[in-house]
Formats: structure tokens, C-alpha cells, sequence
């Protein structure tokens, strides 16, 4: 019996081995298709044949025509190793899962009153932005397409049907949809109908919110609760919508976000938006940066959120240079909710709740640390409250590890009235205002300790809290949110990211019917519009805006336009002090904002621009030493560099500078930069400022004269850069001005 047991058990490890040893896993096979043998006459026969040469049974998920030539698969890790060797398989990559970016704009970015000075419905209703990520709730008012003329005659997009969808969801505005779960679903199972459509719909809220935020009509009268109530409206109101649903609630999945890019630049969008990331890799390997190389080679500007794993160094994600990364600031907007204490002292902090307001009277005030039996029950996680000890009562919870908005729900669910939640150091001073299902309140780090003190020495301790509503004016503003992601740019150290920082804290859009405004399944509210806060939110305004300026200069080259963006955007306030940064109360620098906060008005007349050229991306690809088998993943091309010429990072053509010095003496670098004229003749002159002596700053020529349309011209600038010891980092600003335009770019300076 014994022995039997031990051969069952055994047995049972022996297959679990085995299982394990053949387990299959998604791989995305990049084709030299360049390559293909006479033989045959169709690629995807050749595809095929060269999987079925590896493994008899491996279907494919999809295959790619567009940005990538290939296809995905399921392979063991062995068959992963044996297609790599095969003729005309350039590289075989394992798939990557990717997730999205989250946690007053038109008037604050000043459009309210200059929108005569962008192109109205004509022009701008040509342009399409696509939107990747969690579908789309077609019902929402910003999708109405009152005044839209006929769809845009070279538009190649569909409608799909599937669960909850049908061609009818589309219309003038919301021009295209489409779903992509085959990725999601080899590695995951079949999606839980239940819980998530599979058809463009959006169950989540997300995407609903950043195409909205992007291009949505405006919709009067609208608001969360009363907050934020007015008009709602995305960035380029006249400008059409494609969705493409590629996250769903295991995730975005990287063969879904190729076959998504593939269909969208093949539809014929604009302007690709994707408020989503991954972890940091080389491009080749990153699939929207591969997916975006492609777009950027059709005209098509990719934006991208920047992430939110701030306020820490080296916390990007959406690197690569030809893709607009952007970091989020705040608005000139708050949402006040006070806390007055029983020793009647009174503090803010801040708040969405719409629900019924507590009483004026003082309440019972605890602190979930005392009312609980587990030791992180500070934290308010689900099931750790004991509800004799919070019933009735204030309860004041530690911000971190779960959802700010589930610690709210799990007061409410163990009878507490209502709740304060405070910062830890994790989050210091950075306030978001959610939409609680109960009274609550968030305060920073300091406030939320002054509150402890009074918790922890007053016997009978009471609070309670007051709304205060929406207030406008707040300044200073903007502040680069903490959650933004920080440079340096850990993939290429000389490319300065982000490019730019845009409105993306307790922002107000569209939402999905499906779900409310917390997300929580315990959430039976629902609303039209929704506050939420992210660089999955800042994202979409730029691709919104990029929008504006392709339809102002149609001719413009994704380059040109983010150089637009970047050149013109502002580091200072009014005051001329410069942009703080909530994480440390002091300025911002380049690694938090880029090239600055985006100013709409003044990118709609640069005077100049740089622009950037395919050719010019694969001399990079070639400075940074990839091997032809990556370029061709890349770029789909027969590519080999030239081993007689000298590439150099530093000579891309970026409109921002990102210098860095290793360590031991005088070191001397130099870039090259070429500036076309996109406005009026000119005569622009240099000035450079700089915060360090340390380093010396030659531009040449330090004036540059243009007399005709489209003209270019050529300065270097060298950098004699003395030691600092590593780790240091320091900053400058070089600008060209006519003395009507200003094109600026940052400079960072760091010691390694
Ligand atoms: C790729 O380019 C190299 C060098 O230019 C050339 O020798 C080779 O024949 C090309 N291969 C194909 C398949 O076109
Ligand atoms: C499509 O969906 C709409 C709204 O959900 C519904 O009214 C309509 O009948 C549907 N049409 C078809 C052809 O199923
Ligand atoms: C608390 O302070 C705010 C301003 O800081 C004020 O608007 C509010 O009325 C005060 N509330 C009470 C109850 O004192
Ligand atoms: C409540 O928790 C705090 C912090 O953990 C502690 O200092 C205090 O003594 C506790 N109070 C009671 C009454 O247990
Ligand atoms: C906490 O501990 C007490 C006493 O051991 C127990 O009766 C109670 O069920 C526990 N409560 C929770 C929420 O775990």
C-alpha cells in the first residue's frame, strides 16, 4: 500500500516533469522576408512552412504584415531554439506582458480661448487617432458625432462585432473598433465572458477615458458628483477615434499590441496613443517600440505614457526615440475635503466622494492599526478590520500595497463611517482624489502624522470631514505628480526622457457604463464621467494634441511635430520660477519633465523645427551597435551599417540634449544638430544658460539665418565637461530665438 502510494506519487512528479519540460509559452518570430525563397509565392505559406519544419501541431496566433514580418506562436523553449537557427527567421522573441499606466484641461492648456487659431472641422476631421487599450463604451456622450462630415475617404478601418458590440456602436466619431485577445487567451485561457466582453467593449473605464481624453466631442454639463462640472471635452474635438482593444484583466499581452499596431497603421490612423508599458529592453526586443518604428515610418506619431513608477531614477518605460514619452503634471484644480480634529484643529486634504456628507458633530476617530488582529492592518486590507472596534467610526488607514479605493470599501463593509487616508513615505505630499463609498478623505505624509500625533495622545479622540467641493486657481500649478516616471533614460543615456510633461492628475472623461467610478465590483454606482489620475492620462492630451498640429500642418513629420511640442513647451511659471516637482517640493529638472509642460498655442508656430528621418533612425540603431538581424527585426530591411562611416548617439537629431560623463578628467563631446524652418525667414541667435561651471558649453555657429521655407541648418554644440564625483547631475537650457520664437531644449548633464 505504502510502495504504491510512493509509485503513484512518484509517477505523478515524473509527469509534472515532463509537462513542465514541454510547457509552451507565446514567441513572436520576426521573418527576413527579404529573404524568402523564389519557391514559394506567398510569405505566409513560407511562414509556415518554417514552423511546421520546428513543430507539427504550433498554429499561429496571428501573422504581421506591417510592423513586424512574421508571426506569434505557441513553442516549448526547445522549438523556440530551434526555429532561431532556421533560415530567414531573423529573431524569436518571448512574448511580454504589458500593463496600462494608471492610478479643467482645455482651458488650463489655454485652447478655450485660441481655438480659432486651430484648424476647425474641415481639416482637423481628416485626422484619426488611434487608441490602444481596454476598448470603448460607444454610448458615451463624447462619442457623439453631431457636425462630423462623412468618414475620411481613405479610412480602411472596421467596426467588429462581438459580445455587447456591433457595427452600429460606430459612427462619424468612433470610426473604428476592434478587439485582440488571441495573445491573452493562449497564455491565460479563454476569456470569462462574464467578467470581460470579447469585442471592442470596454468593461474597465480606461479606455473609454483616454480616447475620450484625446479626441472626444464636447459634452456640456458634465461632472463626477458635481466635481469638475462643466463642459468635457478631449483635445481635438473635430478629429475621429479608432479603438483596439488589447488589455484585458490579465493584461495587455505583446502579440495582441503587434496585431493591434499592424491593423491601425494599415487602417490608416494619425496618431497612435497607448497609455500602457512593460518592463525596460532593448528596442528590438520591446514590441511597441518595434510596432512604433513602423508607424513613425508611415507619418504616424506614436505617444506614449511614460509610466508611473516615479519619483524614482531610472523609472521609465516607452523609451525609444522615435515614440513621444510623457510624464504627468497637475492642474490648476482641486477637489478640498478638511478633517477637523476633536482638539479642533483643522487640516486639508482632498477627496471626490458624492455621497450623503457626515454630521457636523464630532465622531469617534480610530486608527486601523488598533482595529485589527494582523499586523499590516494599518493598511485596511480586505478582511482585517474588526467591525466592533470601527463601527460608527472615523478610521485613519495607511496608503500602500492595495487600492486607495478598496481600503475605502473595506471600512464601509466592516461599519465605519467614514475614513481618513494618509500618505507614508512611500507617497510623501502627492494627493489623488478618488471617488470613495464612503466619506473619506486623503492627506500627504505631514498632515497625515500631525493627525497621528493627536490619535495616538488624546484618550477620546474624534474628527469628522467636510467637503469642499471643486476649487480652480490653485497654485502653484502645474507640479510634476510623484507617480510620474523619472530619467535618466537607462536604454540610451544621451536621449533625454520624457520628452514632456502634460495634465495628467484628477483628470475628468469619459467612462465606462459598466463598472463605477472605483472600479470595484462592490461599486453599483455608475457615471458618465470619471476623475482619474496617471500618466495614462497625460498621454492621450498629447496624442490629442498632435492631432491639432497634423491637421494645422498635414505635411509635418511625426518628428517635427513632437519637436513642435518639445521646443515650445514652458519650464518656468508667470513668476519665472521654475516648474515645481510634488515628490520633493523643490523645481522639477529635465529628468522629470522633459523638455517642460506642453503649451498647445506656441506649437502651432515653432519657427523651428528638428526633424528626424528614417535614415537618420538606422545611423542610430547602427551608433548603438545592433547587429543587422536586430535592425531587421526593427526596420524590415536588408540593413547592414557601414563599417567605414562613424555613427554617434549624440548626432540624432533630438530637440533635447542628454550629456553623460564617466569618471576621470576632462572629458569632450559633441553633438550635431540641424534646425529647419517651418515659419517665417529669420535670423535666430543662441543663448545658453547653465547651472554648473563645471561644464563649458561652445555652440557654432552661434547665429543661424534662414530666408526660405523648409530650409536647414547645421550647429554643433560641445560640452567640456571637468570631473564631479558619480551620481551628480546637473542642468542647462539652450535656446534659438528670432525674437519672436523661442526653440528651447534642456540639457542634462550626469556623472557616472
Ligand atoms: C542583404 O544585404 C547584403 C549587403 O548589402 C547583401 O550582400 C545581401 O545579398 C542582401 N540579402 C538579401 C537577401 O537581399
Ligand atoms: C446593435 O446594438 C444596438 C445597441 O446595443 C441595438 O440597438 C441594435 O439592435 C443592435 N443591432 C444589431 C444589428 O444587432
Ligand atoms: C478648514 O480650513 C479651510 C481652509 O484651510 C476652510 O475653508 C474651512 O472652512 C475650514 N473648516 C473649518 C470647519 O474650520
Ligand atoms: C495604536 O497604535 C499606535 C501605533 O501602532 C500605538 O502607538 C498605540 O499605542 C495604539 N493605541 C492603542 C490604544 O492600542
Ligand atoms: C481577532 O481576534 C479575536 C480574539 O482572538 C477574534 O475573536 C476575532 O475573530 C479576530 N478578528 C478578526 C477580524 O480576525
Amino acid at each position: 500500500m505504502r510502495m504504491l502510494k510512493f509509485l503513484f506519487l512518484a509517477l505523478l512528479l515524473a509527469l509534472c516533469h515532463l509537462s513542465m519540460a514541454a510547457e509552451k509559452k507565446t514567441y513572436i518570430v520576426h521573418m527576413a522576408k527579404f529573404q524568402m525563397p523564389e519557391s514559394f509565392e506567398e510569405h505566409t505559406h513560407w511562414y509556415d512552412s518554417s514552423l511546421k519544419s520546428v513543430s507539427d501541431s504550433a498554429e499561429m496566433l496571428y501573422t504581421y504584415n506591417n510592423v513586424i514580418h512574421g508571426f506569434s506562436t505557441r513553442l516549448t523553449d526547445e522549438e523556440a531554439k530551434l526555429l532561431e537557427g532556421r533560415p530567414g527567421i531573423l529573431l524569436v522573441l518571448p512574448e511580454v506582458r504589458y500593463e496600462l499606466h494608471t492610478t479643467r484641461t482645455p482651458e488650463f492648456l489655454g485652447l478655450d480661448k485660441n481655438d480659432g487659431l486651430f484648424p476647425q472641422s474641415d481639416s482637423a476631421s481628416e485626422v484619426v487617432v488611434g487608441v490602444l487599450d481596454t476598448g470603448v463604451w460607444p454610448e458615451s456622450l463624447s462619442f457623439d458625432d453631431k457636425g462630423l462630415g462623412p468618414i475620411p475617404s481613405g479610412w480602411k478601418g472596421e467596426c467588429e462585432v462581438g459580445k455587447n458590440f456591433n457595427a452600429s456602436n460606430c459612427n462619424r466619431k468612433l470610426i473604428g473598433a476592434r478587439f485582440f485577445s488571441r495573445g491573452y487567451e493562449a497564455t491565460l485561457g479563454p476569456i470569462d465572458e462574464t467578467k470581460e466582453s470579447r469585442s471592442p467593449r470596454d468593461d474597465d473605464g480606461h479606455g473609454t477615458h483616454t480616447s475620450t481624453t484625446a479626441a472626444g466631442s464636447v459634452v456640456d454639463g458634465a461632472s463626477l458628483f458635481g466635481y469638475a462640472a462643466g463642459a468635457a471635452r478631449g483635445m481635438a474635438t473635430h478629429a475621429r477615434v479608432a479603438v483596439y482593444k488589447v488589455c484585458w484583466i490579465g493584461g495587455c499581452f505583446s502579440a495582441d499590441i503587434l496585431a493591434a499596431m499592424d491593423k491601425a497603421v494599415d487602417d490608416g490612423v494619425n496618431v497612435l496613443s497607448m497609455s500602457l508599458g512593460g518592463g525596460m529592453s532593448d528596442y528590438f526586443r520591446d514590441s511597441v517600440a518595434i510596432g512604433a518604428f513602423t508607424a513613425m515610418e508611415r507619418g504616424i506619431l506614436v505617444s506614449c505614457s511614460a509610466g508611473n513608477a516615479g519619483p524614482s531614477s531610472y523609472s521609465l518605460s516607452n523609451v525609444a526615440p522615435w515614440i513621444t514619452t510623457v510624464g504627468a503634471g497637475t492642474l490648476d484644480r482641486d477637489f478640498p475635503a478638511y478633517v477637523t480634529l476633536g482638539n479642533g484643529k483643522n487640516f486639508s486634504g482632498v477627496s471626490l466622494y458624492g455621497g450623503k456628507p457626515l454630521p457636523d458633530s464630532q465622531l469617534t476617530f480610530v486608527y486601523a492599526g488598533n482595529a485589527t488582529n494582523v499586523t499590516s492592518g494599518n493598511l485596511c486590507m480586505i478582511g482585517t478590520l474588526i467591525p466592533e472596534k470601527v463601527a460608527g467610526k472615523i478610521v485613519l488607514c495607511d496608503r500602500g500595497v492595495n487600492a486607495r479605493v478598496q481600503k475605502g470599501s473595506v471600512v464601509k463593509q466592516a461599519g465605519g463611517a467614514g475614513m481618513i487616508l494618509a500618505n507614508t513615505a512611500a507617497n510623501g505630499e502627492e494627493l489623488v482624489a478618488d471617488a470613495h463609498l464612503l466619506p473619506a478623505t486623503a492627506v500627504g505624509q505631514k498632515t497625515g502624522d500631525m493627525i497621528k500625533n493627536y490619535l495616538f495622545s488624546d484618550p477620546n479622540p474624534t474628527a469628522t470631514i467636510i467637503f469642499g467641493g471643486t476649487k480652480l486657481g490653485i497654485q502653484p500649478s502645474p507640479v510634476v505628480a510623484a507617480f510620474s516616471s523619472r530619467g535618466p533614460n537607462s536604454i540610451t543615456p544621451e536621449i533625454l526622457k520624457p520628452d514632456l510633461i502634460a495634465p495628467g492628475v484628477n483628470i475628468l472623461a469619459g467612462w465606462s457604463g459598466a463598472v463605477g467610478p472605483t472600479g470595484l465590483a462592490v461599486d453599483s454606482r455608475r457615471v458618465g464621467f470619471n476623475i482619474i489620475s496617471g500618466t495614462s492620462m497625460s498621454c492621450p492630451h498629447v496624442s490629442g494634441l498632435a492631432a491639432l498640429l497634423k491637421a494645422a500642418h498635414p505635411e509635418w513629420s511625426p518628428a517635427a511635430i513632437k519637436s513642435a511640442l518639445m521646443t515650445t513647451s514652458y519650464t518656468t511659471y508667470k513668476s519665472s520660477e521654475k516648474i515645481q516637482d510634488v515628490a520633493t517640493g523643490k523645481p522639477s529638472t529635465p529628468f522629470d519633465h522633459g523638455a517642460g509642460h506642453v503649451d498647445p498655442v506656441a506649437a502651432l508656430d515653432p519657427g523651428l523645427v528638428y526633424d528626424i528621418t528614417v535614415d537618420d533612425y538606422l545611423d542610430f540603431l547602427c551608433a548603438l551597435k545592433y547587429t543587422s538581424l536586430q535592425i531587421g527585426s526593427l526596420a524590415k530591411r536588408n540593413f547592414t551599417c557601414d563599417e567605414s562611416k562613424k555613427y554617434s548617439v549624440t548626432d540624432l537629431n533630438y530637440p533635447s540634449f542628454a550629456v553623460s560623463f564617466t569618471q576621470g578628467g576632462t572629458t569632450t563631446v559633441k553633438y550635431t544638430r540641424t534646425l529647419t524652418n517651418v515659419g517665417t525667414p529669420g535670423t535666430y541667435k543662441v543663448s545658453v544658460s547653465s547651472q554648473t561651471e563645471t561644464v563649458k558649453i561652445l555652440v557654432e555657429p552661434d547665429t543661424l539665418s534662414f530666408s526660405q521655407p523648409n530650409e536647414k541648418k547645421t550647429f554643433t554644440v560641445t560640452f567640456s565637461g571637468g570631473s564631479l564625483p558619480s551620481g551628480t547631475t546637473s542642468f542647462a537650457r539652450l535656446e534659438w530665438s528670432d525674437g519672436k520664437h523661442i526653440v528651447g531644449s534642456p540639457i542634462a548633464f550626469s556623472w557616472m
